[in-house]
C-alpha cells in the first residue's frame, strides 16, 4: 500500500465530500440512509462490492459513490473506493493525488494492487484511482487481472465501491456490475428519460447484475 495521506482537493469542496465536510447535513443523512438501505435490500446476502452507475454521465455517480464510501468508513468499515470510469476519471482530483499509479497500471501488470492504492485523509477510506488510459485499459476491465483486483479488494476491505462509467454505451460497466454483489442505479430527476432508465436497467439485468437500489438524484 502507498502510505501517503492525501487531503481532499478543490473538487472536493463540492457535493462530493459533503458527508465528510458536513456529516450532519440533510444531504449526508440521505447518503447514510442509502448506506443503511443497502444492508436491508440485500436480504441476508452479504453485499461487499457495489457498483454505482447511471444511464448517462453527469447524473451524480461520482458524488454518490464518494459519499457512500465516506458514510461506510464513518461506521468503522474498511472501504476501498475504485475509479473505474477510466475514460473520464476524477477521483484523483477529489482526493488531491498528484501523480498516481492506478487501476490501469495494475491491469497492465505494471504494479500490484497495494502499490496503486492510496490512503485518504478520511480514516478507513482508501482509494484506487483510475491511472492513465492506456492501450486496452477498457478491455482489461473485463479480464482475469480485474478478477484478481476484485479478489484482492474483497480480501482486504469490508466494502468496495466502484465509481463507474455510465451504463448505456459502455459494455465495461455491465461486465463489472455482473462481477460485483450489487448495483446502485442513479437517475437524475427530470433529466433521465424513462426509456433510457428502463434500457439501463434491462442492460444490467441482462448482464446478470443485481440491482440493489435505485436512487432518484436531485429530487
Ligand atoms: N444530489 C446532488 N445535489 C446537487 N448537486 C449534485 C448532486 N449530485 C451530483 N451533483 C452535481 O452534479 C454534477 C455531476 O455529478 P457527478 O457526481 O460528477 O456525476 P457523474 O459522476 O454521474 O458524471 C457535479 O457538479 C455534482 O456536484
Ligand atoms: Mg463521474
Amino acid at each position: 500500500m502507498d502510505h501517503k495521506r492525501n487531503k481532499p482537493g478543490k473538487h472536493a469542496v463540492s457535493a462530493c465530500l459533503i458527508s465528510y465536510l458536513h456529516p450532519h447535513s440533510a444531504s449526508a443523512e440521505q447518503y447514510k440512509a442509502i448506506r443503511n438501505n443497502i444492508r436491508y435490500a440485500s436480504r441476508g446476502k452479504t453485499v461487499n462490492s457495489v457498483v454505482v452507475t447511471s444511464p448517462s454521465s453527469g447524473e451524480g455517480k461520482t458524488t454518490a459513490a464518494v459519499n457512500l464510501a465516506v458514510c461506510m468508513a464513518q461506521q468503522g468499515e474498511r472501504v476501498l473506493l475504485v475509479d473505474t470510469n477510466i475514460r473520464k476519471p476524477v477521483l484523483q482530483h477529489v482526493f488531491n493525488l498528484e501523480t498516481a499509479a492506478g487501476l490501469t497500471n495494475v491491469l497492465a501488470g505494471q504494479v500490484d494492487p497495494e502499490q496503486a492504492i492510496h490512503h485518504t485523509e478520511i480514516d478507513k477510506l482508501d482509494l484506487l484511482p483510475s491511472g492513465p488510459l492506456m492501450y486496452q485499459s477498457i478491455e482489461q476491465l473485463d479480464s482475469k487481472r480485474m478478477a484478481l483486483v476484485l479478489e484482492y479488494a474483497k480480501g482486504h476491505y469490508d466494502k468496495v465501491i466502484f465509481d463507474s462509467a455510465p451504463v448505456l454505451g459502455h459494455h465495461d460497466t455491465n461486465a463489472l456490475a455482473a462481477r460485483c454483489d450489487g448495483v446502485i442505479l442513479l437517475f437524475t430527476s427530470g433529466k433521465t428519460r424513462q426509456d433510457r432508465a428502463l434500457e439501463a436497467k434491462r442492460s444490467l439485468e441482462f448482464a446478470g447484475a443485481t440491482i440493489i437500489g435505485a436512487v432518484l438524484n436531485r429530487s
